[in-house]
């Protein structure tokens, strides 16, 4: 062989060859989109998950988070997953429903749980796992329950008992007990996604709201609320997502590796959330824009009554078996105020 014919085999080795590595060592993509701010619990909880994914399989992993809607919104979101458009995604609990389990909505009945560690007992235990498993069917895994808050009522005018809320256009989350709460306070449940609710309550497309105080400050509701009544008559967290299809053919040791990730961020995202909403509930006091109303006891039981009685009328819904399990669980009694 000669000189130029070696030159020549070598280069198109080279190049034949360039591919293949390049193809190699190209990092798996996970897209984690998400509808909230950055610096919000899920928000800060997908960054850790990203950096610690990208550290325990050393590379191998990339994960690519969209928040704040910019990729989909909520109910595209859930599509785009099970397209495998997206791999990974952290809705509401109360977004689950047009899914097709219905039984997620067990987390937004009215005051079910009285603080976190009643929470946790749930989401973190036996009952959590069930839940995650009744996905499956629908080509999605579920790998965790992340924490956000408890939510509180916002409006233009003063809260501070149900009656307050006659009347008022209530936006919420795709939720069939959400609505049916809505309903309880003689008040208009209207469906909207996330994205949408800052200039729904600027225009008065609708006058009020639910949410966490750090979805509330990151979003900028308080600019359009002038009152906020810190009710937390409900829990609003997470459920992280992924497209079975692509679970199941990552490599075994990745996912292996993608698991610890994701129960290191579970411990993390568990921890921060209280703290951030606390953070930000300064943040709206510091805006001086929304008067933040704390209710009596009184106040506090008037509510309780007119809410609870959507535990027996979704009963049926979310599943009497589930329901008295969460009682069981958590020690709550809906015939005690
Ligand atoms: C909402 O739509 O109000 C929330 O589910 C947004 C979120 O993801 O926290």
């Amino acid at each position: 062989m000669n000189v130029s014919n070696l030159l020549f085999g070598l280069l198109a080795c080279a190049l034949s060859a360039a591919p293949l590595t390049a193809l190699a060592e190209a990092p798996i993509v996970i897209k984690f989109s998400h509808v909230v701010a950055n610096d919000t619990p899920k928000g800060l909880a997908a960054e850790f998950f990203a950096k610690r994914a990208g550290e325990l399989t050393k590379g191998k992993v990339k994960v690519e988070v969209y928040g704040n809607s910019t990729l989909y919104k909520d109910k595209e979101e859930l599509e785009a997953l099970q397209l495998g458009a997206v791999q990974m995604l952290a809705p509401s609990l109360a977004k689950f429903g047009p899914l097709g389990v219905k039984e997620f909505e067990v987390f937004d009945l009215p005051y079910i749980f009285d603080n976190y560690a009643d929470l946790h007992k749930v989401t973190q235990g036996a009952i959590g796992a069930g839940l995650l498993k009744k996905l499956e069917p629908k080509g999605v895994t579920g790998l965790a329950f992340w924490d956000n808050g408890f939510k509180s009522f916002s409006a233009n005018t003063p809260i501070l008992v149900p009656e307050d809320l006659k009347g008022k256009k209530m936006r919420i989350q795709s939720s069939k007990v959400l609505e049916a709460q809505i309903r309880a306070l003689k008040a208009i449940p209207q469906v909207m996604a996330f994205s949408e609710v800052y200039q729904a309550l600027q225009t008065g497309v609708v006058d009020g709201t639910e949410n966490p105080i750090s979805n509330l400050f990151t979003q900028k509701f308080f600019e359009v609320q002038k009152h906020l009544a810190l009710t937390e008559h409900g829990y609003l967290g997470y459920a992280v997502i992924v497209n079975k299809k692509f679970w199941d053919g990552l490599p075994a040791d990745v996912r292996g590796q993608l698991e610890t990730a994701m129960k290191e961020t579970t411990v993390h995202a568990n921890k921060i959330a209280k703290e951030q909403n606390d953070k930000d509930l300064e943040g709206v006091k510091k805006s001086g824009k929304t008067a933040i109303h704390v209710l009596t006891p009184e106040q506090r039981t008037a509510f309780k009554k007119a809410l609870i009685p959507v535990h027996e009328e979704m009963a049926s819904r979310i599943g009497k078996d589930l329901l008295q399990s969460v009682y069981k669980e958590t020690g709550f009694d809906p015939s005690k105020l």
